[in-house]
């Protein structure tokens, strides 16, 4: 017998089952062969929230959650945030490799040269109310691009595959920042092409009267270190969202707008937003404890705490909370900050978070810099899709091509009726 297997013995019949292990995993499929009888379906893995099942192999993002690790294809989230720019990062997730100086100077000029939006999209943004939640303009205006370039249906063509990932990454950012600027009912500032990725995004968000916006350079820095730190976290919520609206072979920006929908919810991106609010609840430092004593008691969760993953210091957010410093340098320090530390610290004395290994997760302090740097609570969650964008192709591209894949079809475990007849609405 081979010690890569896994022996199963059937109580209800008997019958012993030897499956084999293959990367730590049993395939669900092997388990379909145990039945009670001819006609029996087969036995089933039964996974809410699919907890504990692998849907795919993937070569992109590793995370150690018991030992808080991160790494974008090999390279440790904290050197990359350090050494890399948002753009370098996001041709390492899609290709593989950190581009060299050639590739990245040609990735850059294309990213730059595609981040106009047709004129019709415009329209389309003006068309929502004045007060609408620039996430749900965004989620919305992403999927509209699908009808302006419909070649993109063309999933199995690797240059039209590429030509959209181009468009989405570049896109994406003039999406947002208009989507904002609409909420506010301000004109649509362009795009600037002599400026970096992050750059060009913050003078969308901001320019007004000046011929030339000029970004700081720490809040440009600090942006693209947020962008990188958001970009990809392997099979989350909105990530399998990706690959799971991929796998019917829709276009890529159908899909994105569905991961940007599942990434929409407060216990996934749009946890951030939630943090500020709880803070701004909270309102102060002498008040910690006692809300602190709520969440223990099960009135609501701790936003920006706790993680499927991580049973650790989620490693992103120890890198935000070194950032915030230095935007608080230039933006003076934000009132918050201070509720935030003092709730970090009773929380993590604290036994009930100790013993579920609560941590602060990325949006802890995430939406405390994004606050400083001028970015109303409403934008927190489209600044983490417009860093997620790159993650979510390089997943969608990778299910694309992997030949394991197919239509994304769970089971489910029926406990509705038995049949019955229907009785006429007179008789009911
Ligand atoms: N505050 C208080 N208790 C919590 C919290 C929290 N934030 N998170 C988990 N718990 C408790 C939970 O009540 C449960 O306790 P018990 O065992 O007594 O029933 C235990 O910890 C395990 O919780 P769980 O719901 O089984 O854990 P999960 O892995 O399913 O949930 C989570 C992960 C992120 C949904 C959850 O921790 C949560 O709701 N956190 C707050 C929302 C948040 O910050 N989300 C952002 C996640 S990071 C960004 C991203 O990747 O999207």
């Amino acid at each position: 017998m081979s010690a890569e297997t896994l022996t199963v013995t059937d109580n209800r019949t008997g019958r012993t089952y030897e499956l084999p292990i293959v990367d730590g995993a049993v395939e669900a499929m092997a388990l379909r062969q145990i039945r009670t009888s001819d006609d029996d379906f087969g036995l089933v893995t039964y996974d809410p929230g699919l907890k504990n099942t692998a849907s795919c192999r993937s070569a992109i993002t590793y995370i150690d959650g018991e030992a808080g690790i991160l790494r974008y294809r090999g390279y440790p989230v904290e050197q990359l945030a350090e050494r890399a720019s948002f753009l370098e990062v996001a041709w390492l997730l899609l290709k593989g490799e950190l581009p060299t100086r050639a590739e990245l100077d040609g990735w850059t000029h294309e990213i730059t040269h595609h981040t106009f939006i047709h004129e019709n999209v415009k329209k389309f943004i003006d068309g929502f109310r004045y007060d609408a939640h620039p996430m749900g303009i965004l989620v919305s205006t992403v999927a509209a691009l699908s009808t302006f370039y419909p070649e993109s249906k063309g999933v199995r063509d690797a240059d039209a595959r590429e030509a959209q990932i181009v468009r989405l990454i570049a896109k994406f950012p003039t999406l947002a920042a208009y989507a904002y600027r609409h909420s506010v009912g301000m004109f649509f500032a362009r795009p600037d092409n002599s400026l970096s990725f992050p750059g060009n995004f913050l003078n969308m968000m901001w320019r007004t009267t000046e011929p030339r916006y000029e970004p700081h350079p720490v809040l440009e820095r600090a942006m693209d270190v947020l962008l990188i730190l958001h970009a990809d976290h392997e099979q989350n919520c909105s990530t399998t969202t990706m690959r799971t609206i991929g796998s019917s072979q829709a276009d890529p920006y159908v899909a994105a707008s569905g991961a940007a929908a599942a990434l929409y919810g407060p216990l996934h991106g749009g946890a951030n937003e939630q943090v500020l609010r709880m803070l701004d609840e909270i309102g102060d430092v002498s008040r910690v404890p006692d809300y602190v004593a709520r969440a223990k008691a099960g009135e609501f969760r701790l936003m920006g705490f706790g993680h499927r993953v991580y049973r650790n210091y989620d490693p992103r957010a120890r890198i935000i909370r070194k950032l915030a410093y230095d935007v608080f340098e230039v933006t003076g320090r934000n009132r918050l900050l201070d509720i935030a530390l003092e709730l970090e610290k009773v929380a993590l004395e604290d036994e009930y978070f100790v013993s579920r290994k609560l941590y602060p997760n990325v949006d802890f302090y995430s939406g405390i810099i994004y606050q400083a740097m001028g970015f109303p609570v409403s934008m927190f969650p489209v600044l983490f899709a417009m860093g997620r964008i790159p993650g979510w192709l390089a997943h969608w591209q990778e299910n694309v091509d992997d030949a394991d894949q197919a239509i994304v079809r769970p089971r489910q475990l029926f406990t509705g009726p038995v049949e019955r007849d229907v009785v006429p609405i007179e008789a009911r």
